[in-house]
């Protein structure tokens, strides 16, 4: 059995002014059987550590590969690890589009957030002009196996991958449930080919793309979907626990 994740990602969005608001009206939430994390920019993450309980875990939106070094602008695991940052996005689609992310750069961040004891959430996912084409399942595999070259099957099921159509990010279009429950059984089924059938089963899955409190439920329902990648609707404090809650 795979622990639901429903997880914010706050992308640029709160000063810690509005963080701390945020976190006074999220006190002593909590849900069983479901784990919940919120990824905080970066000028966050200290006030968060000091005020938020055990439930809710800590994530970063990214993280460099090396621990110290000439990177301006970039963040080490290191620094993260003293945050009690226990999840990090990698290769979310605004980094690979605007940032210059790779499938090789993806990987190399990976490796180091396992090294570190950090959970990798790695984004995939397809552009509209890709999915048109009927490219959805080659793009998503490529992605995924770069993704994982080289890690151990204890490290691959530890793992949380967050299948993001590109077209369906902030836009109010999202996948059907059902698209995206197919999409998500695929990815499973690489991992089963690049490992083993009992690694694949173990990965959590999360579909991300316009997803609110008035639809998780329907993605949640779905057999190969395992939670949640949330942007928008997780930066009201509401919103973000009906999210938890299932919608
Ligand atoms: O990482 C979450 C994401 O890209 C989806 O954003 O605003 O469509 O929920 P949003």
């Amino acid at each position: 059995m795979r622990t639901p994740i429903i997880a914010g990602n706050w992308k640029m969005n709160k000063t810690i002014v509005e963080t701390k608001a945020f976190l006074d009206e999220i006190k002593d939430f909590a849900v069983d059987g479901v784990e919940a994390v919120l990824c905080v920019p970066y000028t966050d993450l200290a006030i968060v550590k000091e005020n938020i309980g055990d439930y809710i875990k800590i994530g970063s939106q990214n993280i460099h590969w090396a621990e110290t070094g000439a990177f301006t602008g970039e963040i080490s695991p290191l620094m993260l690890k003293e945050l009690r940052v226990e999840y990090a996005i990698i290769g979310h689609s605004e980094r690979r589009e605007m940032f210059g992310e790779t499938d090789e750069t993806v990987n190399k961040r990976v490796h180091a957030a396992f090294k570190h004891g950090i959970t990798p959430i790695v984004c995939v996912g397809e552009k509209l002009e890709e999915r048109e084409a009927g490219k959805t399942k080659e793009i998503v595999k490529k992605q995924t196996i770069a993704a994982i070259k080289d890690l151990a099957s204890e490290q691959v099921k530890q793992l949380v991958i967050a299948y993001e159509p590109i077209w369906a990010i902030g836009t109010g279009k999202s996948s059907t449930a059902e698209d995206a429950n197919e999409v998500i059984g695929f990815i499973r089924q690489v991992i089963a080919d690049q490992y083993d059938q009992q690694v694949a089963n173990e990965v959590r899955v999360q579909y991300g793309g316009s997803v609110k409190p008035e639809n998780i439920s329907t993605y949640l329902n779905q057999p190969e979907i395992d939670g949640a990648l949330v942007g928008g609707a997780s930066l009201d404090p509401t919103s973000f626990k009906s999210l938890v809650e299932g919608g």
